[in-house]
């Protein structure tokens, strides 16, 4: 596929296929997983900048990161200037992040209800005020995340490209659909295309990839500088090694593992990931201050069951695993049970 290396500011992506930031998921874990898999870049899960003014233990602890997460953007919301810059500042001084990201697309309900995230394309003086404070709080670069409107009634994509490019945000990531819309229907790669040719920064493309030809289909369509994956992610670490090796351009079948050891591979993987998010709770509860609500191999069992059902996709008897799936509080019993899935598979 054709992409170059993506630079703004002090940030290089050498190969610029990057991991949505996803609520929920994206934690350092999935994070330094899909890094080794060959994503160019990650994105921290949604943080709050009141909850970092308020100095809370919890949207600390969305921040963590391993030590070796690069390049890595901080993703920050919120509606207030003021707030947003000392965010931003405090997610610089932590020394671990290449550049801070602003959300201006998410359309849940907690946060539109705030003024915040999707609600800013309603209100795009407010959204320039919030991009030129952090600008003039930090020397990292900033980048938008945003959608292509609202909806039918509100700002177009072309007058949101100008309110971001002409409040100096250094890169935008633009996701395909309408607000309105959440995560449904087709993108929209023609209109995502306008915003690219009007615009001067690099622009991420995001919406509906889903494997190599999606993301050739995304590029081909649009012409964006770069590749951002969301739920394709989820599950599917190896989405990112795909699209760089063109696996399915270069209909290169000998190059994909057999099915028996992609399987293999696949409980390899979640034991990995499973291992990660245990040592990611262990060190998210040292720093707590008042106990956490469930040990940490427990704590990392009950959010690795979101990520199951993306793992087991496809697989033969999958649903008895999916009905025990609450009962599982070890990461032995995960992992038997995935043995016994592999075994019913083989
Ligand atoms: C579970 C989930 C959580 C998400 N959390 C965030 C978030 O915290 N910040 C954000 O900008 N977008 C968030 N998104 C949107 C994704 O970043 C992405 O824009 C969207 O899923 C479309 O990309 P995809 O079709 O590749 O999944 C989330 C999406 C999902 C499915």
């Amino acid at each position: 596929m054709n992409l170059k290396p993506l630079q703004f500011g002090s940030v290089k992506i050498e190969w610029p296929v990057v991991l949505a930031p996803m609520a929920g998921y994206t934690d350092a874990a999935m994070r330094t997983l899909c890094l080794e898999k060959g994503a160019g870049a990650v994105y921290t899960e949604l943080t709050s900048a009141e909850g970092i003014r308020r100095d809370s233990q919890n949207t600390f602890a969305v921040l963590a990161t391993g030590s070796s997460e690069h390049p890595i953007a901080g993703h920050i919301f919120g509606r207030d200037p003021q707030a947003m810059a000392e965010a931003a500042k405090y997610v610089e001084q932590t020394g671990q992040f290449d550049w801070i990201d602003l959300n201006c697309g998410c359309p849940v309900k907690k946060v539109v209800s705030r003024g915040a995230g999707a609600a800013l394309l309603k209100e795009l003086p407010q959204m320039a005020k919030i991009i030129e404070a952090v600008k003039a709080a930090v020397s990292l670069p900033v980048s938008v995340k945003t959608r292509i409107g609202f909806n039918h009634e509100t700002a177009g994509h072309l007058e949101i490209a100008d309110v971001v490019e002409q409040s100096g945000a250094d890169m935008i990531a633009v996701h395909a659909r309408l607000a309105k819309n959440f995560h449904g229907g087709d993108p929209d790669f023609e209109t995502l295309g306008e915003m690219k040719q009007q615009l001067k920064i690099p622009v991420i493309g995001n919406g509906g990839v889903l494997s190599p030809e999606d993301a050739e289909k995304m590029v081909a369509v649009s012409g964006v500088d770069g590749v951002m994956i969301g739920r394709g992610a989820i599950g599917n670490p190896w989405i990112f090694e795909a699209i760089k090796q063109g696996l399915l351009e270069a209909g290169d079948t000998d190059a994909v593992p057999p099915a028996s050891s992609r399987l293999a591979e696949k409980r390899e993987m979640m034991a990995e990931h499973l291992n990660r998010l245990v040592q990611l709770n262990e060190l998210k509860q040292k720093n707590l201050k008042c106990p956490a609500k469930h040990p940490p191999e427990e704590s990392a069992c009950i959010q690795f069951r979101t990520h199951i059902p993306y793992y087991v996709k496809g697989l033969r008897g999958k649903k008895q695993l999916l009905m025990k799936l609450a009962s599982l509080k070890t990461a032995a019993e995960i992992l038997t049970e995935m043995d016994l899935l592999v075994e019913a598979n083989r």
